[in-house]
């Protein structure tokens, strides 16, 4: 935990020592959000060890300050398996967040939907997931910990939270599996109905080593998909990661609705 202590004392110089209670990862096309904090902006080229998370739709930058009356620090962008090749890429970061205080992580992402009752648009809150990638982020840690359990990995107090938050807002918010593709292609039709067969809600390209690294290190987990669009083989439409962020908006104002709900609920 030293380089994450050091950054953690970094990031207290220049944003005040007051703890931070959760963090929020803000997947491709939710990036405008880290705007509505009230607080300080610091470039993860600040923060040595930081990935440098250089997707279209996604900015780099963790911004510590209040959102809706509770501090927060939010991860306007992450790094991918895909980029790097290293499913723990998002560990010091995360880390980071543990050495500042925070008891839970909200992860959000993009995602394909195997559901036609959860269309583009729509919010899934993931129940479950399925590493369809293989990967493990935990692979050569040494500590006995890392035999991580992972029933209620998504953690059942805070799902129930997130839902109160979406069913006040008017907000459907359907829980289901999300199944990890490593990416950076999307997948083939053939998987799509092979993860159909699993078990799988909803298909993606991130937040699973997220999810493991964040239970290994104590934090609690919440997590909720913005579907972009049908996963691949259910609809006409061709995918590309700029018809993603072009889709990302619809999802974005209700997912940011229920955020702000679930955090004034937690104030
Ligand atoms: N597959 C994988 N990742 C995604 C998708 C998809 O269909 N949509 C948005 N991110």
């Amino acid at each position: 935990m030293g380089d994450a202590d050091n950054l953690a004392g970094i990031i207290r110089e220049r944003a005040g020592a007051a703890p931070v209670r959760l963090g929020l990862v803000l997947g491709s096309g939710l990036g405008h959000m880290a705007e509505a904090v009230a607080g300080v902006a610091i470039d993860y080229a600040d923060l040595p060890g930081f990935p440098h998370a250089g997707v279209a739709g996604h900015a780099p930058k963790l911004v510590i300050g209040d959102l809706e009356g509770v501090r927060i620090a939010v991860f306007g962008g992450r790094a991918h398996y895909y980029e790097t090749g290293r499913a723990d890429a998002m560990r010091l970061p995360l880390e980071t967040l543990r050495a500042l205080g925070a008891e839970a992580l909200i992860l959000t992402n993009a995602a394909g939907s195997l559901r036609s009752d959860i269309p583009p648009g729509a919010l899934m809150l993931l129940s479950d997931h399925i590493d369809f990638s293989g990967r493990n982020p935990l692979i050569g840690e040494p500590s006995p910990d890392r035999f991580v359990p992972l029933a209620d990995a998504y953690d059942p107090g805070l799902r129930a939270a997130m839902r109160a938050a979406a069913e006040a807002e008017g907000v459907a918010l359907p829980e289901g599996v999300y199944a990890w593709f490593s990416g950076p292609s999307f997948e083939t039709p053939a998987e799509i109905r092979a993860v159909g067969i699993l078990g799988a809600d909803a298909v993606g390209m991130s937040t699973v080593p997220e999810v493991i690294l964040a239970r290994f290190l104590g934090l609690r987990v919440a997590a909720v998909s913005n579907m972009t669009n049908m996963a691949a083989g259910l609809s006409d439409e061709s995918l590309s990661h700029a018809h993603t962020i072009a889709t990302a908006p619809q999802g974005a104002a209700k997912l940011e609705r229920v955020l702000r709900r679930f955090l004034r609920d937690m104030a």
